[in-house]
């Protein structure tokens, strides 16, 4: 399951709408029943309107009736690897709780932190 959503991620990352940044990220989110959504960061011109990867692939499966989110996999060009924002990290927790979080790059390789690792003391 892990290279289904690893290629979901870096598929995703293709439509990846980033004319400012120029950095590309594909994310995806799999559900308890073995359901894969994905979804890529989508910028504006305004800047603050930008959409992260993972929270379009997040709210893509909320708003197909998808609520039980068991991981979560970030795909992005980068030596080091893509953790997610703050704002995704509370939208993270919001919907899939402690989950396991699977950063990977272009060159394959990857690593994975738990959400409470990323965001300690989160407001609920
Ligand atoms: N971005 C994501 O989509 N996910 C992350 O985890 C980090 C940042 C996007 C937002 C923006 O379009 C670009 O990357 C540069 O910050």
């Amino acid at each position: 399951m892990t290279e289904k959503l690893l290629r979901a991620a870096r598929q995703a990352r293709k439509n990846a709408y980033a004319p400012y940044s120029q950095f590309q990220v594909g994310a995806a989110v799999l559900t308890k029943d073995g359901r894969i959504f994905s979804g890529c960061n989508v910028e504006n011109s305004t800047y603050g309107l930008t959409l992260c990867a993972e929270r379009v692939a997040i709210f893509k499966a909320i708003s197909e009736g998808y609520r039980q989110l068991i991981r979560v996999c970030i795909v992005a060009e980068s030596d080091k690897f893509t953790p997610p924002c703050g704002a995704c990290r509370q939208i993270i927790w919001e919907f899939c709780g402690d989950v396991p979080i699977l950063m990977a790059n272009l060159k394959g390789e990857r690593k994975t932190v738990s959400c409470a690792e990323l965001l300690p003391l989160p407001f609920e």
